[in-house]
């Protein structure tokens, strides 16, 4: 191992270690403490902090997440940011009350009674907690459909889920199942990632196809499927598009923004904009990194607000705009509320805080109630057709 600098998070006075060559942001979520994140790519600007004290070095990073001028006032990027010495920063984005609760998970010699935690776990729940139900745009971690993380032998790691229905939408389930393989096989210890889908219909073909890393036709091949789920992405991709905007926009309109100044204003705007509204403030790095992924906005002074076909709105336009997006997010609300209501009644597990048996507690993830919104209202063989050799209704 190589020298090992302690990081200071102002306000809230956390403390953790990071070792040398490793990234604040990869050394906060091995030791559990919930930093604000994106991309963890330099591209969002959603760790942006500034440096009090201290010497770092940045990897490559977008100029859109942080500016010339920004890195000159001595701003970083968390995820972007090796150290060299004991450093201080303060934060801009943070959940106080989360942070403040933060605990690093610290190494101390002692003698082994009882087998109990491992950073891996935490790291592996941190994953977790990015990858979305698709339609929901929700953490399937917040949603309570992660049941259990084991870590094995030779970086074996098996992710036990589940969904509210037995017959939930098979597709959906894939594409769960898919990211988080690719989310836990991005740490790098992480060798055999093993999704383990539980009580569903056809949990046998997502884990076989997930742990090999079939496409969704060749893991249905014998249902003659012959689909792919590229469509069904994109679809996705487009209602969490217009969910993170009106929250945005929302956000911005409660802290006195006129219609016409959202309209007209600019990525290095919005990104130095303050939002106090809960949703709006978490909404906002998650907004910004998909405006980017899809080219609706490539640097600074770009429209932060378009359409999904990259066109201005007027501001004259914005509430039909809204009403838009609000009928966006009344539909994925009430099918989260559905499957709430269903997985509740499924598992009836108490506390939904208390479902996931191997998650650290400090692992600052704000669980909340569940649902897929993936369930009831896409359409999947009834239990009955599987044996049939049924189709599967993309
Ligand atoms: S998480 Fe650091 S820039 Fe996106």
């Amino acid at each position: 191992m190589g020298d090992v600098y302690t990081v200071r998070l102002n306000p809230v006075g956390v403390e953790f270690e990071v070792e040398e060559g490793e990234t604040v942001l990869d050394a906060a979520f091995r030791q559990g403490i919930a930093l604000p994140h994106g991309c963890k790519e330099g591209r969002c600007a959603a760790c942006k902090c500034v440096l009090n004290e201290g010497e770092v070095e940045l990897k490559p990073y977008s100029t859109f997440a942080l500016n010339e001028m920004e890195r000159d006032q001595n701003h970083v990027l968390l995820c972007r940011t090796l150290v060299y010495s004991d450093i201080e920063v303060d934060l801009l984005n943070f959940d106080e009350e989360i942070l403040s609760k933060s605990i690093p998970v610290r190494t101390f010699g002692a003698e082994v009674t009882r087998v109990g935690g491992d950073a891996r776990i935490a790291a592996v729940w941190n994953q977790l907690d990015g990858v979305m139900d698709p339609e929901l745009d929700e953490s399937i971690v917040d949603l309570g459909f992660v049941e259990d993380v084991v870590i094995g032998a030779e970086g074996r790691v098996d992710v036990a889920f589940r969904l509210p229905t037995y017959w939930c939408s098979p597709n959906f389930a894939f594409l769960m199942a898919d990211d988080i393989g690719q989310a836990v096989r991005a740490l790098p210890w992480a060798r055999e990632v093993h999704p383990q889908l539980r009580d569903h219909m056809f949990a046998e073909e997502v884990n076989r196809g997930a742990h090999l890393g079939l496409s969704f036709a060749e893991a249905f091949r014998a249902f003659e499927v012959g689909a792919t789920l590229e469509g069904l992405r994109e679809t996705f991709l487009r209602k969490a598009f217009q969910r993170r905007q009106e929250a945005v926009i929302l956000g911005l309109r409660r802290a006195g923004w006129s219609d016409a100044a959202i309209v007209t204003a600019d990525l290095a705007t919005l990104d130095r904009a303050v939002i106090t509204d809960p949703e709006g403030l978490r909404q906002k790095p998650r907004y910004c990194e998909i405006l980017l992924a899809r080219g609706l906005a490539t640097g600074p002074s770009d429209l932060a607000f378009v359409t999904l076909e990259g066109e201005a709105i007027p501001a004259a336009g914005l509430p039909l705009h809204l009403r838009a997006l609000r009928a966006v997010r009344i539909n994925m609300e009430a099918n989260g509320a559905l499957c709430r209501g269903l997985l509740d009644a499924r598992y009836d597990e108490g506390p939904r805080e208390a479902m996931a048996s191997s998650r650290p507690a400090c692992g600052g993830h704000g669980a909340s109630a569940g649902g897929c919104g993936s369930c009831a209202l896409q359409t999947a063989p009834a239990p009955a057709a599987r044996d049939a050799g049924a189709s599967l209704a993309m």
